[in-house]
């Protein structure tokens, strides 16, 4: 029955989580909100924030898991990838926490956890499985052979998804992180309203940056003509950008089950929690007779959740980081 503690601090959320035998008993999750104001996360400010919250997030996570300090067997944290400055933090943390109460480390990966994330709860998918990751930072179509066998078969290659929607936002004047308010949007409006281009990208790969630039010139070009058409028109825009952007998501994953030959597939990471690719992959999972696997949202966005869940699968395994271990900005599922 081993007990991990999960630490998470690869960008803006600083997260505490406890499982014990596979099984969640906390999350605790700290929003940082001192980068709405930029627009965007501030590393440097991401760094104290997450140096500030640790130890809170940390203790609230064993107290709410009801385990003393003494129980945990184990701790996992993010390894990458990142920023490296909120990396250091958890890293950091976690180092400590095993040398003074001498047990194991266990370095995770933060993308292979968004994948793991699928096995926090039951029904789980079956080895070997598709996940298509759509986070802020990462666009990957992921064959998943096993826990940390993983073959990425596709990915962006320029913007992330997640950055697509918060770019769009930006354009549209809304607030950072704009995801959400897209979705939220976007639901009112009509899909059908405007259409954005679908990029010509060979294989399965991704692109998202012609997109971006086409919904700017729109926009422009409209407003010109017609001022104050962004604000009459905001829920067809949304919704139609909405619309474009799971399309593109959906007809690469598509195919790469095709290809794969696979019928479980899954989709992980923060943009997972947008409801227009969540309806949408479950129509089309019916159509193709697909098993789809969707997270719960509070396991979409970046949690220590998956991280416990990652380090709980390792522990089983023996796998172990000694504490020359370093943080890794850049790390390859
Ligand atoms: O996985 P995540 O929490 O952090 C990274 O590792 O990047 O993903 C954050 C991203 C942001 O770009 C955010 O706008 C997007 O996920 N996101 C959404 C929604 N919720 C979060 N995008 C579209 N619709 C949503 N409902
Ligand atoms: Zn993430």
């Amino acid at each position: 029955m081993p007990v991990i503690l999960g630490i998470e601090s690869s960008c803006d959320e600083t997260s505490a989580a406890i499982s014990i035998d596979g099984k969640i008993r906390s999350n605790i999750i700290a929003n940082q909100t001192v980068h709405e104001k930029f627009g965007g996360v501030v590393p440097e400010l991401a760094s104290r924030a997450h140096q500030q919250n640790i130890i809170p997030a940390v203790e609230q996570a064993i107290r709410e898991a009801k385990v003393h300090k003494n129980d945990i067997d184990a701790v996992a944290f993010t390894r990458g990838p990142g920023l490296l400055g909120s990396l250091l933090v958890g890293t950091s943390f976690a180092k400590a926490f095993a040398l003074a109460r001498h047990i194991p480390l266990i370095e995770v990966n933060h993308m292979q956890a968004h994948i793991l994330a699928h096995f926090i709860e039951e029904p789980v998918p079956e080895f070997p499985f598709l996940c298509l990751t759509v986070s802020g930072g990462h666009t990957q179509l992921v064959l998943v052979k096993d826990y940390f066998k993983m073959e990425l078969l596709g990915q962006t290659l320029d913007d992330a998804a997640g950055e697509a929607f918060d770019k769009t936002a930006k354009i549209l004047g809304l607030p950072y992180p704009g995801g959400p308010l897209i979705d939220r949007y976007a639901q009112q409006g009509n899909a059908k309203a405007f259409a954005f281009p679908e990029p010509q990208i060979p294989g399965l790969n991704f692109s998202f940056s012609g997109l971006k630039t086409a919904i700017l010139y729109f926009v422009q070009q409209k407003e010109q003509e017609d001022p104050g058409f962004l604000q009459s028109r905001l829920h067809d825009i949304c919704a139609s950008v909405q619309e474009r952007i799971v399309s593109i998501l959906l007809n690469k994953l598509r195919r790469a089950a095709e290809e794969a030959g696979v019928r479980d597939v899954a989709i992980a990471g923060g943009v997972s929690a947008n409801s227009g690719l969540r309806n949408s992959l479950i129509t089309l999972g019916e159509h193709l007779g697909w098993r789809v696997f969707i997270p719960r949202f509070e396991y979409c966005t970046d949690n220590a959740a998956m991280i416990a869940i990652a380090g709980h699968h390792k522990y089983r395994a023996g796998d172990f980081v000694g504490q020359d271990v370093a943080p890794l900005a850049r790390y390859s599922v």
